[in-house]
């Protein structure tokens, strides 16, 4: 992963990254206090700026926390730390936690100013081999709380998923909880069968993924047939195609499952038809305003 782009911004003002500073004491680093989102830019411009705004806003609400800014106001700080990084192509992370308490108190205090970071990264580059040979994952029971439909920082059990994958040499760990796909560690699941996309119905077990959103709406209007259903660990496994979709990566096939083929093996048709269809609609919002006039 590539270190974060110079500029940050932290309550209110621009400034270099490494003289960013927040309270111990702050709930965010105390409790896991605070929400996030992981917005990509595309040649300067947010993509998916209101679904990501909506999520944050519905996470936010979640946890009993105001929003701490309007829509325009993001969107203006969002353009703005592009720009200051030197625009191009990267990605935001926004974090808001509910702020620094005079000490270490469970309970919430409505009083609290919150927290309120972003900064901005290079996106993961895409290797060439990745797209030609698609990624490993591994299966693994889930073991987070019970409200992975909060974006939230509290991602102790997505972490250790996430580095047993890698310890297994694999991409993405895909987390599974009574005989069904949930999502992955950072990613939602999608899978192929018979030329048809599958994806399991929202819940409080999984993220409304912004990036498996498009892929749906892509697909319905390329003549893709989309399900929303519930998929056995055996659907899994015995998929013909199995996609992950997160918002720094896109769409990436995987092609080993716990060291079996995928399918032929190879990224399949809906994988790479839809990477091809994200590319060109990339292109489409080029230029177009980022709130809707
Ligand atoms: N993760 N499910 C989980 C648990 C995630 O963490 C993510 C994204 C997704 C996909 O959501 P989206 O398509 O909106 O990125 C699903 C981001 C990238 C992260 O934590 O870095």
């Amino acid at each position: 992963m590539a270190a974060p782009l110079p500029i940050c911004w932290l309550n209110g003002e621009f400034l270099p990254l490494a003289e960013a500073r927040i309270s111990p004491l702050d709930r965010g680093f105390l409790f896991a206090d605070a929400v996030y989102e992981v917005v990509p830019v595309y040649a300067g411009r947010p993509f998916l700026f209101v679904e990501h705004i909506a999520r944050l806003e519905r996470s936010l609400g979640e946890v009993r926390m105001a929003a701490p800014m309007a829509r325009a106001a993001w969107a203006a700080l969002l353009t703005e730390l592009v720009a200051r990084n030197g625009g191009g192509d990267m990605y935001l992370y926004l974090h808001v936690s509910r702020g620094a308490d005079e000490g270490r108190n469970h309970a919430l205090n409505p009083a609290l100013a919150p927290t309120v970071f972003l900064m901005a990264a290079p996106l993961p580059a895409t290797d060439p081999a990745v797209l030609e040979n698609g990624v490993a994952a591994v299966t693994l029971a889930d073991q987070r709380w019970a409200r992975c439909d909060i974006k939230s920082t509290a991602l102790l059990a997505n972490v250790l998923a996430k580095s047993a994958a890698a310890d297994a040499g694999a991409t993405e760990a895909i987390l599974l909880a009574g005989g069904r796909l949930r999502e992955g560690s950072s990613s939602s699941v999608m899978v192929v069968h018979g030329g048809a996309l599958s994806a399991p119905p929202y819940g409080p077990e999984i993220l409304p993924g912004t990036t498996r959103e498009l892929a749906l709406r892509l697909c319905t209007r390329a003549g893709i047939p989309v399900r929303i259903e519930p998929v056995s660990e055996a659907a899994l496994r015995g998929a013909d195609e199995i996609l992950l979709g997160f918002a720094t990566r896109g769409i990436l096939a995987v092609t080993r499952l716990d060291g079996t083929p995928v399918g032929s093996g190879r990224p399949g048709p809906v994988a790479r038809r839809l990477q091809e269809l994200f590319a060109a609609y990339r292109a489409e919002l080029a230029g177009t305003p980022l709130l809707p006039a």
